[in-house]
C-alpha cells in the first residue's frame, strides 16, 4: 500500500476524463483507508468511489483515495425482510446482481446504475419509480477531521430527490464505508409503474412478474436509452429534473402545450430535463469530442478524448439556453472538480 505520483485518473471516472492525481491511493480494507489518513493529516484530499458522478476538469493537486473495499453480509433476518451490510466499494449493480441471486426484493429496479454502494447514500441514487432511501437503514460513515466512525440513520441522511446530507451541510465531510440496507426477503413489492415497465413485460407475456424480470425489463430499457460508460464516457443524467410550482407550470403549459410533468406534491411538479433540452433543439447535438446523448438528452457523452472543459461548457450552454426559452435554470446532478 504506497501512494503513487502523478496517476492518470481516467480509469477512475465513467466520463472517461484524463487528468492527473498528484498523489493515489486505492484502499480495500477500512484499517488501510484510516492508516492513510492518520499519515497524511493536513494535506488536501479527494475521495473517489466508482467516478461515476464527477466532472474533472483539471489536475487534482491532493490525495485522491479510491475507496475499494468488498465484502457483502446478511446482518439481521426479521420476519419477512433482512438487513445487508455491504461495503462502500461494492460495484452497485453487482450488489443489486447478488440480491437477486439470493432472491432478496427492493433494488431491482435499481438495475444497472453505474457506480459505487458507498456513493449511493450520497445522492441517493434513483431509477425506475424506486429511490435507494426505499430501502435504506443506516450507513457507517468516517469524519476527515477526527477520523471517527459514527453511524447515520435514515432520518439522520436527510434524503431528497438526488439529495442527502452528504451533499450538502457534510459535503466532503464524511467517506461512507458501509450502507445497511433492508431488503425484502418473501412477498416482494413488485414495482411496474414507471413508464413503459409494466407493457415491456406483458409484451414479452409476463402477467406475474417476479423481481427478476423487473431487473430484466430495467436492464432492457436503459441498454436501449443509455449509453453504456464502459463504451462512451458519460456520467448518467447531467442534470436534474427541475421542480416548479403549479402556478409557473399552469404559464409554461400556455406556450408548451406538450409540455410533460410529474406530480411531486399537491403545490409541486416535476419536470422531465430531458423533455426540456430535446425541445430545446440540442438532443444528439456532437461537437466533435463531446456531445448530448443521441437517446436521451439529459446525458452528454464524451465520444474519445475530450476534456472536462469541453463538456462543462456544453452542460452551461444548455443551461443558459433552457433558461433563455423556458425561464427555468436546470441544476447540474454531476459534481464539476
Ligand atoms: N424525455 C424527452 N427527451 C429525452 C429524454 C426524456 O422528451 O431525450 C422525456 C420523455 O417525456 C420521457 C420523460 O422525459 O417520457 C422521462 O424520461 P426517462 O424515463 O428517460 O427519465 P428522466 O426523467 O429523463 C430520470 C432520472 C434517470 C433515471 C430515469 C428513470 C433524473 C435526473 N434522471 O430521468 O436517472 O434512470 O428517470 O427513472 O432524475 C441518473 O440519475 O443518472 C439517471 C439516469
Amino acid at each position: 500500500m504506497t501512494i503513487q505520483e502523478n496517476i492518470s485518473l481516467k480509469p477512475y471516472n465513467s466520463f472517461g476524463i484524463d487528468v492527473n492525481a498528484k498523489y493515489f491511493i486505492s484502499v480495500s480494507s477500512i484499517a488501510e483507508l484510516q492508516h492513510v489518513l492518520m499519515n497524511n493529516k493536513g494535506s488536501k484530499k479527494l475521495i473517489i468511489g466508482g467516478g461515476s458522478n464527477v466532472l474533472f476538469t483539471q489536475n487534482i493537486d491532493a490525495l485522491v483515495i479510491h475507496i475499494n473495499t468488498k465484502g457483502i453480509k446478511l446482518t439481521s433476518r426479521f420476519e419477512n425482510t433482512v438487513l445487508i451490510s455491504v461495503a462502500a466499494g461494492e460495484n452497485w449493480h453487482d450488489f443489486v446482481l447478488w440480491s437477486l441471486k439470493n432472491d432478496l426484493g427492493g433494488v431491482e429496479n435499481l438495475s444497472l446504475i453505474p457506480g459505487k454502494v458507498g456513493t449511493a447514500p450520497i445522492q441517493n441514487i434513483g431509477a425506475y419509480g424506486v429511490e435507494l432511501k426505499d430501502v435504506f437503514d443506516s450507513c457507517e460513515a468516517l469524519e476527515l477531521e477526527t477520523g471517527e466512525i459514527k453511524t447515520f440513520s435514515k432520518n439522520d441522511c436527510k434524503f431528497g430527490y438526488r439529495e442527502s446530507v452528504f451533499k450538502n451541510e457534510l459535503k466532503n465531510k464524511y467517506i461512507v464505508l458501509n450502507v445497511n440496507l433492508k431488503l425484502s426477503a418473501v412477498n416482494h413489492r413488485i414495482k411496474t409503474q414507471y413508464g413503459t415497465i409494466a407493457s415491456d413485460l406483458k409484451k414479452n407475456n409476463i402477467t406475474n412478474p417476479t423481481i427478476q424480470d423487473v431487473s430484466k425489463a430495467i436492464i432492457n430499457i436503459r441498454t436501449t436509452k443509455l449509453p453504456d460508460p464502459k463504451l462512451i464516457g458519460n456520467s448518467g443524467s447531467f442534470f436534474k429534473n427541475p421542480i416548479v410550482s403549479k402556478e409557473s407550470f399552469k404559464l409554461l403549459k400556455l406556450n408548451f402545450s406538450d409540455i410533460p410533468s410529474y406530480e411531486v406534491s399537491d403545490k409541486l411538479v416535476k419536470i422531465p430535463a430531458g423533455w426540456l433540452i430535446e425541445k430545446a433543439g440540442l438532443k444528439g447535438k456532437r461537437f466533435g469530442r463531446y456531445g448530448v446523448h443521441k437517446k436521451q438528452a439529459l446525458v452528454l457523452v464524451n465520444y474519445g478524448g475530450a476534456e472536462g472543459n469541453d463538456i462543462k461548457n456544453l452542460a452551461y450552454l444548455i443551461q443558459d439556453t433552457i433558461l433563455k426559452i423556458f425561464e427555468i435554470y436546470l441544476e447540474l446532478e454531476v459534481n464539476i472538480i
